[in-house]
């Protein structure tokens, strides 16, 4: 059997995970196996960037940094559009397919990457596709490879950040703002609830993107937190809006680069609301933009999210085998107490469309925090940790062998 794999869109901890689990199912199932890596996503296959993979390729990955393929985010739309060379990129990943002989193709990425799957499997490929993504945003899956990771890590630098603050303002009022990661959905955000623990008080307020952002009802909230507390934590997603449509990170200027799917990049929401409120409140303020920290801090895998990765990879494979073309293997919930969850497989053209935000029932009235249901949701995903291999005092990280 030869299959070929590729690892498409932002960076995230279970991607080695997921392919280990793909190559270890096929080798256990399939001793004549052959796995091509495409580099860089798509533009491996379309450009013929690729290597035989050996098992050894696979071994001790499963929580080092970095992917062992390197990623690139391609848009589905610019598919069509041959390239500055005139190249059919379409056409180009086809003939990289047979001329390897390929029997499938095991993509693994978020939303974008899986409309490009579903486009070469119209095509008349083989195509498997499995889930990852921090932002948790893919539908029918009860969560994704990667978003566990993510969330682990956010909850606990949340944590530590609520921990500094406190010791800061104890002469002082302070107002930390902590800008999270997920464009449309407030998964990532919602995770910073997490922090709430014995010893810790949580954030005092939480904005999702999935709620208009009224500016003077935030300013009011805050003042009168700060009434009763000295200092005040809050979480924002990168993508909160106000109720005319533009981003609040547009509202200092911010920055006009869009990429290549046509978004915005988000960035500065913490740094604008910060300003604001320094201006507006006199107190000591500070911006925390978690930035890409949270899509790469291997340090901080959640066991139970790089274990599902490696069970999906493993699905995959099944799938594979069976000819499952144009599926996902998905994460469904099996049960809550005790948490297990087991793989299961759906048509991807259901998943590939529909962005999965968090539900309005899961966020309190006021729509600045989020409920018990949210909490009960996540907090399995984040449990139990891998040891990271560290070199010379810091985790070691995979480089491309190209
Ligand atoms: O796809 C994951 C994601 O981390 C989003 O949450 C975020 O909006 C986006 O990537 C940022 O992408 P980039 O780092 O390419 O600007």
């Amino acid at each position: 059997m030869k299959i070929g794999m590729l690892t498409s869109g932002g960076d995230c901890q279970a991607l080695n995970a997921a392919m280990r689990g793909v190559v270890k199912g096929l080798s256990e199932n399939d001793k004549d196996l052959e796995v091509y890596g495409f580099y860089d996503g798509y533009k491996g296959l379309i450009y013929g960037n690729y290597r035989l993979l050996s098992s050894k390729d696979f071994s001790g990955i499963l929580t080092v940094g970095g992917t062992i393929l390197g990623s690139s985010r391609q848009p589905f739309k610019q598919m069509r559009i041959p390239d500055e060379n005139g190249l059919d990129k379409v056409e180009a990943m086809k003939e990289t397919y047979y001329k390897l002989n390929l029997d499938c193709l095991v993509i693994l990425g978020g939303n974008g990457t899986q409309k490009t799957a579903n486009l070469l499997r119209e095509e008349g490929l083989n195509v498997i596709h499995l889930p990852k993504t921090i932002d948790n945003d893919l539908a029918l899956t009860d969560h994704t490879p990667g978003f566990g990771s993510a969330a682990k890590y956010i909850a606990a630098s949340t944590k530590e950040v609520i921990r500094d603050a406190m010791g800061l303002s104890y002469k002082r009022k302070m107002i930390t703002i902590m800008e999270i990661m997920g464009r449309n959905a407030g998964w990532l955000t919602g995770a910073t609830a997490l922090a709430k623990t014995e010893d810790c008080c949580g954030p005092d307020l939480i904005y999702l993107p999935e709620i208009p952002f009224d500016v003077d009802r935030f300013l009011k909230k805050c003042s009168d937190l700060l009434e009763k507390k000295p200092s005040i934590v809050i979480a924002v997603s990168e993508g909160i809006k106000v109720p005319d449509g533009r981003y609040v990170c547009q509202l200092a200027g911010g920055s006009d680069y869009v990429d290549a799917f046509g978004h915005r990049q988000l960035a500065g929401t913490a740094g604008y609301l910060a300003s604001f409120l320094a201006a507006k409140t006199g107190c000591k303020t500070r911006a925390v933009e978690l930035s890409t920290l949270q899509r790469s801090a291997s340090h901080m895998a959640s066991r139970v999210d790089i274990n599902e990765a490696f069970m999906v990879g493993g699905a995959a494979v099944k799938a594979a085998d069976e000819g499952d073309s144009g599926r996902m293997v998905v994460i469904d919930r099996v049960s809550d107490d005790p948490y297990m969850s087991a793989a299961g497989i759906y048509d991807v053209h259901k998943i590939a469309n529909n962005e999965k935000l968090v539900p309005r029932s899961w966020v309190n009235r006021e729509g600045n925090y989020v409920t018990r249901e949210f909490i009960d949701y996540v907090e399995p995903l984040i449990q139990g940790d891998y040891q990271p291999f560290m070199v010379n005092g810091l985790p070691q990280h995979l480089v491309l062998k190209r």
